[in-house]
């Protein structure tokens, strides 16, 4: 189960997302930032998924409903399936650009740097190429989850994600030496606040939830499966610093690059897609450790997607009585169709914007910075004032027999009660009076 939810956390968040997120905010100023929400924010928001779904062992509509009945807690539990659904509209855009970038490294195509500039540019603005391997990553991700999550995508996990930890790590010492990275080093580690504005805040904190799969019913349902006798307190630790680690580690691989290749950090969502694959033209057994990195983000991205997927598929069989067949395959339909609107937001449809933002962006905005966040301030209010104390207790103490949990229990019960609510809230509206 853990090891399901570090691979529910770790994925494009923390090696396409927050890379480019540090790049287009300035650098330390944004991880510092980050940092603190994840630990003021994030942590108890995960504890909360935690409490609700081990307390229900139900998917997260049911989980609502069976410890509220029949109010209106239900459709937090609603709102908590549509989320995945549509966050997996746009991931599996980025996950189609993985694949197709797994495909051209298994072509060998990252060999001259020449050819690389403009490649990425040119492959997401033509209309049907990506749309191509989108529909696949989709299609693979349903047969995963049509088969079963357990047997199938978790045991590759296990062995991809440690091979995902080394591809990058030997990726991020390789590039740090370089002449030019320490530029790219000194941006990465020397905070420079003057860059912060309340977008960097709200961006930070939407990255908090984005990247630990928050606040949209996944950590909720793979929490129903923990036992009893889990610790949630030091299992929710540990998620957290591995998907840190991942964001850190991957930043540490890409930007310092980027500096070295004379590449704007600013760049936004081409960062690893573009800078990349010049390293590895330029690396001794580039094309090599290209197949590899590509084939680890694309294992990365599927046991996502696989997660979100499975907070909808779960409900759909669980609550409408639907075979798991027909719920995997419709969502497949309409997923697909979303897709390629969000596929096509930077082809085609580039010019269509809401607000000033095209489909893509848009998708990734009510996701990231008002679903996620919304569904977690409401899963914190749940738990510190719906349910009752002496429950939320015996979930986080395992019935007090965890001395440490049992002695910072109040504080961790006033964070889920007021801070993180509180603050999740302030960050969220002051998105739109900036
Ligand atoms: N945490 C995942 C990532 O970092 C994204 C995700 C969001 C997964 C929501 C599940 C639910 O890529």
């Amino acid at each position: 189960m853990l090891l399901a939810m570090v691979g529910s956390a770790v994925g494009l968040g923390n090696i396409w997302r927050f890379p480019y997120l540090v790049g287009v905010h300035g650098g330390a100023a944004f991880i510092i930032l980050y940092v603190i929400f994840v630990f003021l924010l994030s942590l108890p928001l995960l504890l909360s998924e935690f409490i609700i779904g081990r307390a229900s062992r139900l998917n997260a509509y049911g989980a609502y409903d069976k410890l509220a009945p029949n109010t209106i807690w239900r459709y937090v539990g609603f709102l908590s399936v549509l989320s995945p659904f549509l966050i997996i509209a746009y991931y599996d855009v980025v996950g189609g650009w993985s694949l197709h970038y797994f495909f051209e490294a298994c072509a060998m195509s990252f060999s001259q740097s020449s050819e690389i500039a403009g490649m990425f540019s040119n492959h997401i603005s033509s209309p049907f190429a990506p749309l191509f391997t989108m529909g696949l990553f989709l299609l693979m991700t349903c047969v995963v989850v049509l088969m079963g999550v357990q047997s199938g995508i978790e045991r590759f996990g296990k062995i991809m994600m440690p091979l995902l930890f080394f591809v990058i790590l030997a990726i991020a010492i390789w590039v740090i030496t370089l002449p030019g990275a320490s530029e790219g080093v000194k941006y990465l580690f020397k905070p420079d606040f003057s860059k912060v504005t309340g977008k960097t805040l709200v961006a930070a904190m939407g990255q908090a939830f984005f990247s630990l799969s928050l606040g949209c019913g996944t950590m909720l349902t793979y929490a129903s499966y923990a036992k009893k006798s889990d610790n949630i307190g030091s299992s929710s630790l540990q998620i957290a610093f591995a998907d840190l680690l991942f964001a850190i580690l991957a930043s540490c691989a890409i930007l310092p690059g980027v500096f070295a290749f004379g590449v704007d950090p600013g760049e936004g969502p081409g960062l690893i897609f573009e800078t990349l694959p010049m390293m590895f033209a330029a690396m001794p057994l580039g094309s090599l450790v290209a197949i590899f990195f590509f084939l680890a983000v694309l294992i990365a991205a599927l046991t996502s997607t696989i997660s979100m997927l499975e907070v909808v598929i779960a409900y759909l069989v669980e609550e409408h009585h639907a075979s798991r067949k027909a719920a995997v395959w419709g969502c497949f339909s309409v997923l697909f169709l979303l897709g390629v609107l969000c596929s096509m937001s930077f082809g085609p449809l580039k010019d269509v914007t809401i607000l000033g933002k095209t489909i893509f962006d848009c998708f990734d905005f009510l996701a990231a910075n008002i679903l996620m966040p919304f569904g977690g301030i409401l899963a914190c209010v749940f738990v510190g004032w719906k349910m009752k104390k002496p429950d939320v207790y015996a979930e986080l103490t395992n019935e007090g027999s965890l001395r440490f949990m049992s002695k910072i229990y109040p504080l961790i019960y006033f964070f889920i009660r007021y801070v993180a609510p509180a603050g999740i809230l302030c960050v969220t509206i002051s998105n739109f009076l900036l």
